[in-house]
């Protein structure tokens, strides 16, 4: 018998520990790994390069028919490429931290990166991975709502921050936090169904863990 193919959908604030247990999990059950928050960046940063603002929408729906979006794999992770750029670090940057939350807010670009993000699926079988973790805000509810395991991390603000600082990240996590949550198409909630672990007393391997002793009931590692 052939083994499944799984989705592991992880959704979590800004600096909710998503991000280090998602590649984890990618390398301890060779699982693609999707970072979306990085599509988001990805096409933020493409929209700012082109001069869109995101309160001009028609100036965002002509950018998003010409947006040619592929998907390179990078040793285990899905990296999104726009025409034949690939997208690089300018996409960390302040500017596009500052700007990623209200282009995320736009029904129609959400739309446009919903097909997309949901064919990494057959990106990840096309590469001969046993399955995709993906993470973002909205991949349990909305992405992958069947997927086999849905997890949703949290963690409260003052250790988010502590996190951010450390890892040198010049990022205002509140106010991004409260524009994901606060918008209308498809804001970060833990969605019915979805296991909702807290993050804020536990180390890295033990958010894993948790995660991966799960996973390993339908996966071995
Ligand atoms: O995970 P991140 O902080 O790199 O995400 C950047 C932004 O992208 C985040 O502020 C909101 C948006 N985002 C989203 O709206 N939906 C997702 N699935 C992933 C990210």
């Amino acid at each position: 018998t052939s083994t499944p193919f799984l989705i592991v959908a992880i959704d979590g604030g800004a600096a909710s520990g998503k991000s280090s247990s998602s590649r984890t999990l990618s390398e301890r059950f060779n699982l693609l790994h999707v970072d979306t928050g990085s599509y988001y960046r990805a096409v933020t940063a493409e929209m700012l390069r082109q001069n869109v603002r995101a309160d001009d929408p028609a100036a965002v729906h002509a950018a998003l028919a010409r947006l040619a979006l592929g998907t390179r794999v990078d040793g285990r992770s899905a990296v999104m490429t726009l025409g034949d750029r690939a997208a690089g670090d300018e996409i960390r940057s302040r500017e596009v931290n500052d700007h990623v939350s209200h282009f995320a807010a736009i029904p129609e670009l959400r739309a446009a990166l919903l097909t997309y993000q949901r064919s990494q699926a057959d990106v990840a079988r096309a590469h001969g991975f046993r399955g995709l973790v993906m993470e973002g805000r909205d991949i349990g509810s909305v992405i992958f709502p069947d997927a086999d395991f849905r997890f949703f991390l949290h963690a409260d603000q003052v250790e988010r921050a502590r996190r951010r600082a450390q890892e040198g990240q010049q990022d205002s996590i509140a106010e991004r936090d409260r524009l994901d949550s606060s918008r209308k198409a498809s804001p970060l909630t833990c969605p019915a169904g979805a296991t909702s672990i807290d993050t804020t007393h536990l180390t890295l391997a033990e958010v894993v863990d948790r995660m991966a002793a799960a996973i390993a009931t339908k996966l071995p590692a």
